[in-house]
């Protein structure tokens, strides 16, 4: 089997550099970089040679928040481990940390296991796991230090859905007070679950049912709320927070005062926050269910300021929140009433090419791209420079990336297991090409060449973001 291979002749853009290089991979690693056409880069030899000239090579994408098969509102979501990741690697992205789910009156083990069970051998490229905390007692704190242990480092919480993922706050402040011992990173669902719940029952009530009425309910207010509670007790505790798929302009604000003031709080907002907004929602004959998530798509005056976030670097990462659920027979559910509508929006294949979209669009720089999709994901959540760079020494999971190739976003034409695109008909300028996941070509040019069982679980330290 080759276990050599140089890309010859491309832009190879890390979040700090951009330089015309060739890169040798050795045994599913970089092994050196040198500027193309000088004769260091004259000696690199192998079985393999990909010509990138007029291309980037960019570090394959490291998505830090997907729910393959997630169980949600009576149903799963519909990508599986092997159709997930394979989408993904379709899209230019090579790790996913995926939620492992503990279930009420369950232990984190017990959910860990299920969630190892769904993805080994399954998976395309690499993952790791988050913990999802449903259940804050004496035995869960105990199992999140060994979870740490094991290279699960993250754990998330939410302030939304009572009776199902919800933890009041004094559940909160305890798993905060225990990561902030065991170096664990608390993500939170910050949203006023409690207050939402009352403005559901008032809307269902007042036969208000179509999709829009998730966005009205599900206030930025109440998002903002959230936000700052959880920030406040991140710092009683002493601990770090990541806010997860922030949405709202007043959230982004509570985020960047506590930054000011020096806290180790972060920020995650999603494609969908950036490129669609409360008129998807609005879509006629049920359509608007498409769009349904939570935090809910805003009104477009929202996306100013989370593009301004990410510029400023008040929000450091994008994820996808890769959810689907399919129109039929899934989002269905709620026909007639909202609340039923299972929550998740397929992404994880579009998330590379909207954002570079975004540098086409003068968003976000070049380097800004990667940092914010690659390279900052890795180090929020304890996988650099294994993961996330191009670099002596990482994994060769190395993405051929042609900036010029127009593509049109289509459920006819990508990869997820779900039946629309929440970009349908969508024009962008960029398009992945061929894909290497530690060395293995997964994608090339254009064509699955990968399996699953390739990718492997990733075990993580704890977040190398801090201040
Ligand atoms: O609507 C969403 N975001 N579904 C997935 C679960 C979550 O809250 O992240
Ligand atoms: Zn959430
Ligand atoms: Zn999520
Ligand atoms: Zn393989």
């Amino acid at each position: 089997m080759s276990s050599r291979t140089v890309i010859r002749g491309g832009l190879v853009i890390t979040a700090s550099d951009e330089i015309h290089a060739d890169i040798l991979i050795e045994d599913g690693r970089i092994a050196a970089l040198a500027a193309t056409g000088t004769s260091a880069a004259d000696t690199f030899t192998a079985d393999r040679v990909i010509d990138a000239t007029g291309k980037y090579v960019i570090p394959g994408g490291v998505d830090a928040h997907t729910h393959m098969e997630l169980p949600f509102g009576g149903t799963f979501a519909s990508d599986t481990f092997e159709t997930g990741t394979r989408a993904a690697a379709w899209g230019g992205t090579t790790t996913i940390i995926d939620f492992a789910v503990q279930s009420v009156g369950h232990s984190l083990r017990e959910g860990l296991d299920a969630w190892h069970a769904k993805a080994e051998g399954n998976c395309a490229v690499d993952y790791g796991f988050h913990m999802i905390v449903s259940d804050v007692n004496e035995h869960t704190l105990k199992e999140m230090d060994h979870l740490v242990e094991e290279g699960v480092t993250s754990f998330k919480q939410f302030m939304a859905y009572p009776g199902v993922f919800y933890s009041d706050d004094g559940q909160i402040l305890r798993a905060m007070q225990r990561s902030a011992d065991n170096g664990g990173l608390i993500m939170m669902h910050a949203e006023n679950g409690i207050a939402i719940d009352v403005l559901v029952e008032q809307a269902l009530a007042r036969g208000e049912s179509d999709p829009r009425y998730h966005g009205e309910v599900r206030k930025a207010l109440l998002e903002a709320e959230a936000t700052h509670r959880a920030i406040k007790l991140a710092q009683v505790a002493g601990a770090p927070l990541y806010v997860v798929h922030v949405s709202a302009t007043e959230a982004v604000a509570e985020l960047a005062r506590a930054r000011d003031e020096g806290l180790n709080v972060f920020g995650e907002t999603c494609p969908q926050y950036l490129f669609l907004s409360t008129d998807n929602l609005a879509e006629p004959d049920f359509e608007g269910a498409k769009y349904v998530c939570s935090t809910p798509l805003r009104p477009k005056e929202h996306q100013a300021a989370l593009w301004r976030g990410l510029r400023t670097n008040d929000l450091q990462v994008v994820s996808t929140d890769h959810c689907p659920f399919c129109f039929t027979g899934q989002k269905e559910l709620g026909r007639g009433d909202f609340s039923k509508i299972p929550n998740g929006l397929p992404g994880v294949e579009n998330r590379m090419d909207l954002l570079h979209q975004a540098v086409v669009d003068g968003h976000i720089s070049r380097r800004r791209w990667i940092e914010i999709a690659c390279a900052t994901p890795a180090r929020m959540f304890g996988l650099y420079p294994k993961k996330g760079t191009i670099a002596p020494g990482a994994d060769a999971d190395v993405v051929i990336y042609d900036p010029r190739a127009e593509q049109v976003m289509s459920a006819e034409t990508h990869h997820m297991n779900v039946d629309y695109s929440a970009y349908e008909g969508k024009r962008t300028t960029g398009r992945v090409e061929t894909v290497l996941s530690r060395g293995e070509l997964v994608i090339t040019e254009r064509e699955y060449t990968g399996h699953a069982g390739h990718g492997v679980f990733t075990p993580r330290s704890t977040c190398q973001y801090l201040n």
